[in-house]
């Protein structure tokens, strides 16, 4: 080996949960890539998919070149999300089992955490509220599936099953667009730092302790004061 090979500094990405160079490494390469293919397949179906559903969005189709090439690249990069938000599920499932503290994050949790007022000293890396949204988004990401490919080939179903489709794909729809908007708020302008772990994959200590203090204990080796 060269000297200046031997001098070079190591060129694999430091691991998830560790500290390096000061700061907590939240988010691995692998989770950042899937988060953001995720997020472009999801952009990509949301702009084909808004034209279809109604002419208030037609403006929408000539970002991509028209509405017919909206009505045969929706179905394909809503797929491709679909199968990209599997692979998420595969990545991230283990981290964000529910657990006991978790509870209360559909009601008064929730409330305290918008208005800055709850202080959970065991919230772990991922707070109930994160947890709800992953699992919201699977879960939604499969009734957009199932209702879609009912759309997708209408010949092939009946009537009635054509009708709870239509309906079951505007409702994930617009939930989704809701729970996005949210979430893309929450991770960024809400909480400055945050938008650096799906980034740069770190995270400030003093962030990780503020958000996160039983993760930022169980990383620094930090004992709870
Ligand atoms: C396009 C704009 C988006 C932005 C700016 C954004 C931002 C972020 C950030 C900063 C995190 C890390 C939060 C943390 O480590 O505590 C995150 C996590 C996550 N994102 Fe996104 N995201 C976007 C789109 C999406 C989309 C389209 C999905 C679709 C399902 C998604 C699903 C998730 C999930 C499941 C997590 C982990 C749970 C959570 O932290 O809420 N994101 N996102």
């Amino acid at each position: 080996m060269s000297e200046i090979a031997a001098a070079a500094p190591a060129r694999t990405a430091p691991p998830e949960n560790t500290v390096h160079e000061g700061k907590l490494v939240r988010h691995g390469i692998a989770a950042r890539v899937i988060h953001w293919t995720v997020a472009l397949f999801f952009v990509v179906a949301l702009i084909t998919g808004m034209p279809i559903w109604t002419p208030v969005f037609g403006w929408m189709a000539y970002l991509v070149g028209g509405l017919q090439v909206c009505r045969w690249l929706h179905p394909w990069a809503a797929s491709a999300f679909f199968l990209m938000t599997l692979v998420m599920w595969v990545h991230w499932h283990r981290d964000m089992k529910l657990e006991e503290q978790d509870k209360g994050w559909l009601g008064p949790k929730l409330i305290e955490y918008l208005r800055f007022t709850g202080e959970d000293p065991n919230v772990g890396k991922y707070n109930g509220g994160q947890k709800l949204f992953f699992w919201a988004a699977i879960l939604d990401a499969l009734v957009l599936l199932l209702s879609g490919i009912v759309l997708w080939f209408p010949a092939n179903f009946g009537q009635g099953l054509r009708e709870i489709s239509i309906l079951a794909h505007d409702l994930g729809f617009i939930f989704f667009g809701v729970a996005i908007i949210a979430h893309v708020y929450l991770g960024t302008a809400a909480e400055p730092g945050t938008f650096s772990a799906m980034t740069r994959g770190t995270v400030s200590k003093a962030w990780a302790r503020l958000h996160h203090p039983r993760w930022y204990r169980e990383v620094t080796g930090e004992k709870k004061r």
